[in-house]
């Protein structure tokens, strides 16, 4: 067949075929075509459709990248970039690439894990295969249950005092933008008072153990392990006696091991460290959640999620299902939580050093004791250079990269799923942009 034969047919199909469809599918698949002679297999993405074969699309097969160049990452170009956003937030790239192999057929149900029961023989396994990575990754006591429910962490503001209270009132440390919302919500629920509140000291720091008066007759002492808004963390958790400690771990489950037993309730929305928005993990202890179960409507009541094993009615099955595979990416392929936590420490270390050494070109927010291993909120000298930064990392592949609306600068969220890689392309160009913009 005369080449020009095979080029007449390439401007109509880029009006009728790549044109309409290129944006969708350029972000989700690659086209193979077939020459119309030969029949040879042809790949090629949208992008660039080929001009000198007649083309003939033939199948159309998703791909993922995991590759990225730093330097003039187009957005519209199906390449994954180093994703630093605080939540939903990025998820290890084998986790993603199981479950698109999973997603049109899981393995002996021949439908997507969103298709199915979740009282089937196919989902079973997969909500307590979840249960049991968690028990293993956390070792977590036989008192103690292991709860998926929905409505996020904010739910769990208000769930908490609704199980927990019963008519006494409990200790918060308002640490933060997330523990001062988590107070506000359990006044409307009982009586909750701030113990201590690191308002003064624009939320950079945790107390110390003598700025603290807990409570005895408290129904629980109340603490947010990591301020996701200001990058603050607990390195050791406070000892409150004989009162169950509840905390809030959303932003920093599983990056590091923890003992269960020195708390009574540990929460943690997943979209940040476990998997997508839509489930949240609980984890109680037994005692605990008996009080006030009776007067509780069901789907408030710890106690009756955990009777009906989570499944008082339909969970978010699919969101659990990515969970199960996270927690699978944690001890198989990273080997546990404190391989996890070595890492997260090294990719912190770099970040913090990239501030610390800018000669004041950047200000990192939290005092450096208490800095946080999963978000790093920053600032340069000036609004104009936050954005310009911003803009500029954007167009290298570095993302999501603003700070929170209600302290604005710059945060990295540096979760379990970020590359050592990704950090050490954000430090690089931390440090290009210093050179010319300091
Ligand atoms: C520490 C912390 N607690 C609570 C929340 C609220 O989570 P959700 O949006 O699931 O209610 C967040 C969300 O960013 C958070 O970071």
């Amino acid at each position: 067949m005369a080449n020009s034969e095979c080029q007449s047919d390439v401007g109509g199909l880029r009006d009728t075929l790549y044109r309409p469809m290129g944006k969708l599918l350029e972000a989700l698949t690659e086209i193979i075509y077939s020459h119309p002679v030969c029949n040879e297999p042809f790949s090629g993405g949208f992008n660039e459709p080929p001009n000198m074969i007649k083309l003939h699309p033939i199948r159309v097969v998703p791909i993922v990248s995991d590759r990225i160049s730093l330097k003039g990452v187009k957005m519209t170009e199906n390449k994954r970039v180093y994703n630093f956003s605080a939540g939903p937030a990025v998820l290890p790239l084998p986790v993603l690439k199981k479950a698109q192999e999973e997603l049109l057929a899981f393995p002996g149900a021949g439908a997507s894990i969103m298709e199915v029961s979740h009282r089937s023989k196919t989902f079973e396994p997969i909500i307590e295969g979840a249960e049991a990575n968690i028990r293993k990754l956390l070792n977590v006591p036989d008192n103690y249950s292991v709860l998926f429910l929905q409505g996020g962490a904010l739910l769990q503001f208000a769930m908490i005092p609704k199980n927990l209270l019963q008519g006494k009132k409990a200790d918060y440390i308002v640490s933060g933008s997330w523990s001062k919302k988590a107070l506000s919500e359990a006044k409307l629920v009982g009586t909750a008072a701030a113990i201590w509140d690191g308002k003064d000291s624009a939320y950079k720091r945790k107390p110390g153990t003598a700025e603290l008066k807990w409570n005895s007759d408290a129904a629980y002492a109340y603490i947010c392990s990591n301020e996701t808004i200001e990058g603050v963390q607990w390195q050791q958790y406070p000892d409150t006696g004989n009162v169950p400690l509840i905390v809030d771990s959303s932003s920093d489950i599983f990056s590091k091991p923890i003992d269960v037993s020195k708390f009574g309730l540990i929460y943690a929305c997943a979209q940040k460290n476990c998997g997508p928005a839509g489930v949240t993990l609980v984890i109680v202890r037994n005692d605990l959640m008996e009080r006030g179960a009776e007067s509780l409507p069901s789907l408030l009541s710890y106690k009756k999620i955990a009777e009906a094993k989570s499944m008082l009615n339909t969970p978010p099955c699919f969101a659990i299902y990515i969970v199960k595979l996270v927690t699978d990416w944690l001890l198989n392929d990273i080997g546990g939580l404190e391989k996890m936590s070595a890492i997260n420490k090294e990719k912190a270390s770099l970040l913090y050093a990239a501030i610390d050494n800018s000669n004041g070109f950047y200000t990192g927010h939290a005092d450096k004791e208490f800095r946080s291993t999963m978000n790093v909120p920053f600032r340069l000298p000036s609004e104009e250079l936050d954005k310009k930064f911003q803009d500029e990392a954007k167009a290298a592949g570095l993302t999501t990269l603003g700070g929170h609306r209600s302290v604005g600068g710059l945060r990295a969220s540096i979760y379990n799923a970020m590359p050592r890689e990704g950090v050490a392309a954000l430090c690089d160009f931390m440090t290009d942009f210093a050179k010319k913009n300091g």
